[in-house]
Parts: C-alpha cells; structure tokens; sequence
C-alpha cells in the first residue's frame, strides 16, 4: 500500500471518528438538553404548568422572544452566543425551578429583564448557558396611602412612571429617564436619575424586596436578612440571587414642575465660561434642581446642551438661576411648566402633546449598536482642561459625553449605606456615549477605539487611584474574567472601581448566600479564593 492511499485510508478513519465523536456530543448535549427541560417540567407545580414558558432553538418564538429585549445591535448578530433555552417565567415557582435545575445540571444562567446591559452580559454568554428572561413578571401595585409600590423586575421604568402617575399627581419615583430600562437591572445595579440630587438613586429607595435565592427559596427582606437585602440595591442583582420584585418608595413631587434645555455653542457662545460655571455650581444648587450637561459635536463644532428638571415652578427657577447660574442667561420663555410624569416624556424626547401612554410601550422606535464608558469628577477642569477637551472631541467627532452633576443628597448618604459608593467628594459623573448604525464588527471596533481615545484623553481630570467607574455603565473593558478562580486580586482592583469599600462585604455575602457560586457572569462579585471550588472556576 503506497503512502498516498495510507494517508487517504487514515483520513477516513479519522474523519469517521470524528464525525461519531461529533454526533455523541450533539447527543449528549441533547440528551443534556432533555434532561434539563425534564427538570423544568418535573419542579414545577400544577397550578401553575412551566412547560407554555420554555424555548427551544426549534421553536418558531424563540427568535422574536430573544431579539425583543435586545437593546444593543451589536448583540443582535448571527455570530452572537445564543442561549440553548429560554425560559419566560409566568409565575415565581418557574424562577425557583429555573434556579433548582440550573444548580443541580451545572448549567450557566442568565437573567435579562429589560435587557439594556450595555455589553449583552444579560443574555449572552462565552459558556453555554440558558436565559432566564423576566419580561412577563411585570406587575406593578401602587399604594398612594403608604407611598409605596411592589414592582415586579421586569417591569420597565415607563410603566413603573405611568401607574405611579395614573394614581397620584403629586408623586414620582427617582429612577432613570429612558422608559424602555428594566426595574431588576436598573435597580439591582443602582440606577440614577434627574432626581438624584433629592432623593438619591432609586436602591436608596428601596423598602423591601423579592428574590429567589440560590437555594432556590423565596425569600423576602425579613427572610433574606439585611446582609442580602444590602447586596441587592447596588451591588448588582446576577451575583447573588434572582430579584422577583421590589418595594419602592415612593417620593414627593410638585403637581407642576419646570424643565428646559437650553443650547450653547462653541465659536458662536462662550461655551467655555459657561461650562466653567456649570462645573461650580452645578454640584452646589439647590437640590431641587438637576441641569445635565450633554456635550457633543455638531458641523465640527462642539455643542453644549443643558438639559434641566426643577421640582417647582419657572418663577422660582429664573430666580436660583440668575443668582447661580447668570452665565447661561436662562429666560421664561427657554421654561416649560408640567406635570411629573410629562417632564419624563421631554427627557426622553417623546413630543409633549403624545399620551402619557407612551410610557407603557416596550418597543423603541429605533435600535443602535451601543458602547458606554463612566468617569468620575472630583475637581473642577481649569479652563485651558476645557478647551483642550473641545479639541478632542472635534478631532474624535463621535463620541459624546455626558455630565450628570451630584451633591445635594447624593453627598449626604453615607458611602457604606449601599454597595454604590459613588457619594460626598464626587462632583459629577461622565457617561461616555458612542451610537452607530452600521452593521459589523469592524465598525464596532471603530467607534468602541474612538471612545476608549476620550476616555483615555480625560486622564488627567477624573478620579484616579482608583478610576471610579459606574456599574451600570456596563463596561467590557473594565475586564470580563476575574470572577474565574485564581483572579482574586484582579477581581477586587476592578470591583473597587464599581463598590470602592464596599467590595470586601459583597464578597462576604457572596460566600454565605452563593457559597457554589452559582450566580456568575463575566463581571460578578468573586468567592474568596478559600471558598473557590475547582468547578466554580469557569
Ligand atoms: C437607553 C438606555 C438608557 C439608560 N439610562 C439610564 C439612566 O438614566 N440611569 C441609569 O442608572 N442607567 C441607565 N441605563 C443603564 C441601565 O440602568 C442598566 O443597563 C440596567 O442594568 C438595565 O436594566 P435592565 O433590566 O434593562 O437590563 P438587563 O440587561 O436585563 O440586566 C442588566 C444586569 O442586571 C442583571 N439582572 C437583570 N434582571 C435581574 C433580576 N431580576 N435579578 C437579578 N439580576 C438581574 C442582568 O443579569 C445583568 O447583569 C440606561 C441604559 C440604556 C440602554
Ligand atoms: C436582529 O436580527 C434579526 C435576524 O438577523 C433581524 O431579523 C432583526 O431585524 C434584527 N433586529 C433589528 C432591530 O435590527
């Protein structure tokens, strides 16, 4: 036999036991499959049946279920990791079978509720893994008596504004302004908004709270105890159990209350002064009054937009104004007086004569590939800081920024209060924003590289040792595996970024509520290396 047919007899052997080898995996992983659903079905109860809230890749809704809560197209790719199932609990005791088999199968989890991770790290996954997609546990229950709801984590901010508003016109809740965003994301992860400065982030308003816990137990603040209950508002729901529901507190607000934005730019205003005075006044006004700062460039020129919220009215408004703020030269006309619930509708840039059920919609008119990045200030930028940040970003033209000005009861709450740390001494925070609609991956790479060249740029002018970063501004660069075995090191200098001294107790919780670390994903809060298993390391 001559070495060619050898070679082509070997081939086909090896080629043969791969392509057996091959198809006993695809059998055993749906056998593995098998056995899991078998699990759902087996953990569930009668009353309420489990098997009309499981997708497979075979059926016809699993696409649209797993590309409706996909907020970021540059997830919504053929190449993006897809989960092997997807389960849509209709009921808690789902979640509690979710947890049970995906523990007892050592399948990865992942929990999506409004989806608007910034990295997909909600319902993508390097690992195979299934979904555990909350949106159809959105009840929300408004007690104006005791002003206080229990909203359930997939419910979205929109709809959480809107039955608040249906019900009392003198109350609000102090959450993000983008209506789409998810309750158990945006509130597990801390969650801001034009109300912070009053009222301080929406975790800071949180009175009781649902979850399943990694035992698979419901559990409420009484039965989780305090230790849980703190790690939840803050320190990121997917490290330590499944948030079912919260108990938000609802807050005061005027019937009426006052917005504007108001437009500056450079070559044609001062911009630079007029920045100057925003970044020393903007921390110290009245707490009542939130003026973001929204920079970025226009026909090669950047453009500074002041975009505000005043709880009270344009009277009292021009009056602070003039006495804090006369750079920006703000008028009666630039004001607009309206109610709570309508001033979300003119953050958001919906037109004001649309009904407040606009609210209650969960799809947004247009989708964009996104990537993020966060800063803190500490200190006012000298002026020449200024100018020079103009020039960058004209030279980078895409990438924005935007200032949200703390102080007021942001300062005032203490840093061990909640795991979010982010408190007295921050002036304000920098959200860095790229959108873009061009499909691919070398687009994303472009316009993620022009960020990260802003980011690098303002070095010299934000927090350092360490650069604080905001967790919900989910980041990929901060690092996505030091919550591996071995990494401990690697994994607090990134979590003090988020947590600062906080990070040492998440971790201590971990180890008593999640001791199998069954609740991880690429950025979640490690097990002390004593507590590490070998099968927790992947
Ligand atoms: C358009 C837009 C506007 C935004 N505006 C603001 C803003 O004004 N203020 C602000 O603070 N942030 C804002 N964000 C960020 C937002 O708060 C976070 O992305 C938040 O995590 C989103 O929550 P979600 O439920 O929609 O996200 P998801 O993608 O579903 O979840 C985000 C993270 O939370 C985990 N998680 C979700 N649900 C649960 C649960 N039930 N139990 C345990 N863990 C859970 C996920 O696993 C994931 O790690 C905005 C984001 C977008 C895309
Ligand atoms: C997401 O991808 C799917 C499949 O390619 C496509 O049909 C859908 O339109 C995409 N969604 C958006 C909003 O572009």
């Amino acid at each position: 036999m001559g070495i060619l047919k050898a070679v082509v007899v070997l081939t086909m052997i090896s080629t043969l036991l791969l392509s057996i080898i091959w198809k006993a995996t695809l059998d055993s992983d749906e056998d593995g499959n098998q056995n899991f659903i078998q699990c759902l079905l087996d953990n569930s109860v009668p009353s309420h049946p489990i098997s009309s809230a499981i997708y497979t890749p075979e059926s016809s809704s699993y696409s649209p279920v797993l590309q409706s809560y996909i907020r970021n197209l540059r997830f919504n790719e053929s190449w993006t990791p897809k989960p092997f199932l997807i389960l849509t609990p209709l009921h808690q005791s789902h979640v509690q079978a979710a947890v049970v088999c995906g523990k007892s199968h050592g399948v990865r989890m992942k929990i999506r509720s409004g989806g608007h991770d910034y990295e997909g790290l909600s319902y993508v996954s390097d690992v195979p893994f299934f979904l555990l997609d909350m949106f159809n546990l959105r009840s929300i229950d408004v007690d104006i008596e005791h002003e206080s709801a229990w909203v359930q984590a997939g419910a979205t901010l929109g709809e959480v504004f809107y039955r608040i508003g249906e019900r009392s016109t003198t109350h609000g809740f102090p959450a993000g302004v983008c209506p789409t965003v998810g309750v158990g994301g945006h509130v597990s992860g801390a969650g801001y908004g034009n109300m912070m400065r009053k009222y301080g982030v929406s975790a800071d308003n949180i009175l009781d709270a649902v979850v399943v816990d990694a035992d698979g137990r419901v559990l409420d603040r009484r039965s989780m105890g305090e230790d849980l209950f703190w790690a939840i508002r803050g320190g990121g729901g997917a490290s330590f159990a499944v948030v079912v529901a919260y108990k938000i507190k609802l807050v005061r607000v005027p019937e009426r209350v006052t917005v504007f934005q108001v437009e500056k730019t450079l070559g044609k205003d001062d911009v630079t002064d007029i920045v100057d005075q925003w970044q020393h006044v903007s921390h110290n006004l009245p707490e009542q009054l939130f003026i973001r700062l929204m920079l970025d460039v226009v026909k090669k020129t950047v453009r500074a937009s002041f975009v505000s919220l005043f709880l009270g009215d344009s009277d009292s408004l021009i009056s602070i104004m003039n006495d804090r703020f006369p750079k920006l030269g703000l008028t009666k006309s630039d004001c607009i007086e309206l109610s709570w619930v309508k001033s979300i509708l003119f953050w958001s840039n919906i037109p004001l004569d649309t009904d407040n059920k606009v609210l209650l919609d969960r799809t947004l008119p247009t989708l964009y590939h996104l990537t993020r990045k966060s800063d803190y200030v500490r200190e006012p930028i000298p002026k020449p800081g200024l100018d020079s940040i103009w020039k960058k970003m004209i030279e980078l033209e895409t990438p924005k920024m935007y200032f949200n000005p703390y102080g007021g009861k942001m300062a005032e709450i203490v840093e061990q209060e909640i795991p979010f740390p982010h408190r007295a001494g921050n002036l304000w925070k920098i959200q860095y924003i790229a959108n873009w609609k061009e499909q691919g991956i070398e687009k994303a790479n472009f316009y993620i590289d022009l960020t990260r060249k802003l980011h690098e740029f303002m070095t010299p002018f934000v927090s350092n040792n360490p650069r604080r970063a905001f967790l919900n501004y989910r980041d990929a660069d901060l690092g996505t595996d030091y919550h591996k075995k071995g990494m401990h090191e690697e994994a607090r200098a990134q979590g003090i970024k988020w947590f600062m001294g906080n990070f040492d107790r998440l971790v201590k919780i971990k180890g008593e509520v999640d001791p199998s670390n069954f609740f991880r994903y690429e950025q979640s809060i490690p097990l002390l290396p004593s507590l590490q298993h070998s099968d927790a390391s992947v």
